[in-house]
């Protein structure tokens, strides 16, 4: 049994960033989404990211995770982190930024908390028209 903190367990029980966001044409506004993992395999995350497109700063984000309670807390953790932030600064968070916002995680579950960097780094790229990966289906991933 993993001795999660309570922070971990408040964040999974009651995420406030879980879902989507849609792309409502807002001017002045881009949505971004980052995927990584695969459903199939068993982890994976997906991020939308609001952004305000003059400042670049993340207005909003929202993520589906599947995976453990340290990926889930991780991703909601990581949300907290980044909204309000720039792209740039978003990029600048640390795992250990997001383990020390859970009051720590069990040495094992450190890698959880990476899915959602990763993923933070795919919907930037996907922000600039960088090429990484297609989002077209969204059914089993690859
Ligand atoms: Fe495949 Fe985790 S086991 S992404
Ligand atoms: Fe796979 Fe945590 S997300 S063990």
């Amino acid at each position: 049994m993993w001795d999660y903190t309570d922070k971990v367990l408040e964040l999974f029980y009651n995420p406030q960033h879980q879902g989507v966001i849609e792309d409502k044409g807002e001017p002045g506004i881009k949505v971004a989404v980052g995927d990584v993992g695969s459903i199939a395999c068993g982890d994976a995350l997906r991020l939308h990211l609001k952004v305000e497109e003059n400042t670049e700063k993340i207005i909003d984000a929202r993520f589906q995770t599947f995976g453990c309670t340290s990926a889930i807390a991780s991703s909601e953790a990581l949300v907290e982190l980044i909204k309000g932030k720039t792209l740039d600064e978003a990029l600048k968070v640390t795992n250990k930024e997001i383990a020390n916002y859970l009051g720590g995680l069990p040495e094992a579950k450190m890698h959880c908390s990476v899915m959602g960097q990763e993923a933070l780094e795919a919907a930037i790229y996907n922000y600039r028209g960088i090429p990484l990966d297609t989002h077209e289906d969204d059914d089993e991933g690859v």
